[in-house]
């Protein structure tokens, strides 16, 4: 049986971070462990290239597009090499070969009758490299998914009729619930999906920093949008459109991708694979964000978490095992130093080094550092069941992708090998005569270790390797088969002497971050925060809520804003020497006549904003559910300026 595993393939407009390195881990350890079962695998990353952010990108740094992006793209690349990531092949959109097979996709879509010309005007967010329509912008001008300022865009396009598969993909979802993991990401697919799907423009005329055209098209004004470039990755990597010797391992097993980027695995790929006839993938896994100490993380606040400088201070393998095991796939996740450390002394260093050390240390003393297992069986059949039964429960948690359950479980193995020693102390039966008895429990207690460091391997390849060494076994497919599926015990064999594996941290072996700023998060990073922390996580002092001025407004002008369907333009009396301009949303719901004279609670602290070329120096408080929207107000009458709190 083939897998295919993949991660994103990451943009190269700046360097790696830790969300990068986080996908790219659980992608690694998914392909080693299916490697070690035996299964024939194929292991994709790679680089996205390009697109209007790359070019801008380039230019800032004025540098020709393509040195560039071989610069930032060789970056990736040395650094998953030095990591030790076992990838198959590291794809570039920019490879000859890729670009061929997006322009054999492209041609075989256009003639089905997918892909028609037309004109898009519509509200452009480049960071995100989306089109959005006007009802889906915040204050009428904001991307809803980074909340950065969007362009207006009018050009001419090719699209994709995407409309033609709202009912196909509905029924896909319906059919095939494990689709989308975890389910519970599902239903924000499906609730988009059910709320119409719009043609997609999947050609751009505006830049040229693309794929070119198919020859047969005759079309140079437009390169193609980067987003079905980029999605062609997972099967041009296999030779789609050329030599598709590699294409038995279609379809993919897992596309790992950040939930942000789910929409586009989830209803746009799935879509052009149904146009181009082929299958889909069995699982998009959507994990979640990584903030810094409870902070998003931001090149702007200097937090950004580099994986290099983490991997350098406390090793890749720690930072691999912390990452699988503190978050559960699909929440989001906090990097902080304390609950790092906190986890490499006390579940990797008690829990894993200190039984290796034990067994070398009783070894030694009890029969010349020689392991036999000859009488485990007798004195220890029910810890050695209680220990394969967890081990048989392991592949569930990577057919779930759980990898944090899997680690969980895993620990209960050793749990079991720290128990026996507590409970059976061999140092005791040692001066009792009851040599045999000792010395079963520390073959035991080897015999976990052997299959637990197996069942690690996925996880911690080098760790898990010196554990074998020290332990004359090697790991793969053949000792897997043997120690974990058909439960052997170890040869007899003399244990090696190895150093501490996880020497205890007691300060952090690298700097904080900058502390949080006080104010407020700024407009941009508003919605993205929000996501990111639950509220109970994030409570505030007293003193943040009254940072926020917020005070009693009479709105003495109220008119439209001409051309926005949001937006209305208010001056609010609050007491000062002349009124404030308030622009706000709300115009589908209240008319001017609506608000003239009447009285409204406004945030006053708020630094100026700039919407559809004018000022606004306020912000409303309103109420929005699925009936829509109301402004909060006073219940009685209050002289303009009265603070609230
Ligand atoms: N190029 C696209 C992907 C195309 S795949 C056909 C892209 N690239 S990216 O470099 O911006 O992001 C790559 C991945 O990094 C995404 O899965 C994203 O979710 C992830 N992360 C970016 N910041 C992150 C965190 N702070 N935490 C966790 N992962 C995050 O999108």
């Amino acid at each position: 049986m083939s897998k295919y595993i993949t991660t994103p393939i990451y943009y190269v407009n700046g360097e790696a971070h830790i969300g990068h390195a986080y996908t790219t881990f659980i992608a690694d350890t998914f392909a080693r462990y299916h490697r070690l079962k035996g299964e024939d695998t194929f292991f994709l990353t790679g680089t996205d290239e390009h697109g209007q952010k790359i070019e801008e990108s380039a230019q800032k740094h004025n540098k020709p597009t393509q040195e560039f992006a071989d610069e930032i793209s060789a970056t990736f690349k040395n650094l998953w090499d030095e990591f030790g990531i076992s990838y198959d092949k590291f794809i570039r959109t920019t490879d000859e070969e890729h670009k061929r097979g997006v322009q054999k996709a492209f041609e075989v879509m256009y003639n089905k009758g997918d892909i028609y010309k037309d004109f898009y005007e519509g509200h452009y967010c480049v960071s995100c490299e989306t089109f959005f329509p006007e009802t889906q912008l915040v204050d009428g001008e904001f991307c809803p998914d980074c909340g950065r300022t969007t362009s207006v865009v009018k050009e001419e396009s090719y699209f994709f009729k995407l409309s033609n598969y709202e009912e196909k993909l509905l029924q896909y979802y319906e059919e095939h619930p494990e689709f989308i993991m975890p389910k519970s990401r599902a239903n924000e697919v499906i609730n988009f999906v059910k709320g119409g799907l719009r043609d997609l423009s999947v050609t751009r005329t505006s830049f040229t920093w693309g794929v070119k055209m198919p020859e047969s098209i005759h079309d140079d004004k437009h390169v193609m949008y980067v987003w079905l470039d980029a999605l062609l990755n997972y099967v041009t990597a296999l030779g789609y459109g050329g030599d598709e010797a590699k294409m038995n391992y279609w379809p993919a097993d897992v596309h790992f991708v950040g939930k942000d980027i789910l929409r586009f695995h989830a209803i746009y790929w799935p879509a052009f694979l149904m146009s181009l006839d082929l299958p889909l993938p069995k699982h998009i896994g959507a994990h979640g964000w990584w903030t810094r100490d409870g902070e998003k993380m931001s090149k702007s606040k200097g937090n950004v978490v580099h994986p290099k400088e983490v991997a350098d201070a406390y090793g890749v393998e720690n930072l691999r095992y912390f990452m699988l095991r503190e978050v559960p796939f699909g929440q989001d996740g906090d990097f902080s130093q304390r609950a790092f450390i906190d986890r490499i002394n006390s579940e990797l260093s008690n829990d894993l080094g200190n039984l290796l050390n034990r067994i070398i240390g009783m070894s030694g003393k009890y029969s010349n550092f020689v392991i036999d297992s000859k009488d485990v069986t007798k004195y220890h059949a029910k810890e050695l069941r209680a220990m394969d039964e967890i081990l048989d429960s392991l592949d569930t948690y990577i057919q779930k992708l759980q990898p944090h359950r899997y680690l969980e479980e895993l620990w209960r193995v050793f749990a079991i090998g720290n128990g026996v020693i507590q409970e059976y102390e061999p140092w005791v039966k040692m001066k009792n005569n009851q040599e045999d008895e000792a010395l079963a429990t520390v073959a035991l207690v080897a015999n976990v270790l052997a299959r637990a460091a197996i069942m690690l391997h996925p996880v911690m390849p080098e760790t898990t390797k010196i554990i074998a060494d020290a332990l004359s076994f090697e790991i793969n497919t053949q000792s897997f088969k043997k120690l974990v599926q058909e439960k052997a015990l170890l040869d007899t064999f003399t244990i090696k002497k190895v150093p501490p594996l996880f020497p205890r941290i007691d300060e952090p072996l690298m700097e904080e971050a900058p502390k949080a700023e006080p104010n407020p998060p700024k407009k941009e990073e508003k919605k993205v925060q929000k996501e990111s922390t639950k509220e109970q996580d994030n409570l505030i002092e007293i003193g943040q809520f009254f940072e926020t001025s917020l005070k009693v407004g009479t709105v003495v002008e109220a008119e439209e804003v001409p051309k926005s369907k949001k937006l209305l333009k208010l001056q609010v009396d609050l007491g000062e020497e002349k009124p404030r301009q308030v622009v706000a949303g709300i115009k589908e719901f209240y008319s001017p006549a609506d608000l003239l004279n009447t009285q409204v609670c406004v945030v006053a602290n708020l630094k100026p904003a700039k919407l559809m070329g004018m000022i606004s120096e306020g912000m409303l408080l309103a109420a929005k559910d699925e009936d829509g929207l109301c402004l909060v107000r006073p219940e009685k009458p209050k002289k303009a300026g009265t603070p609230i709190g």
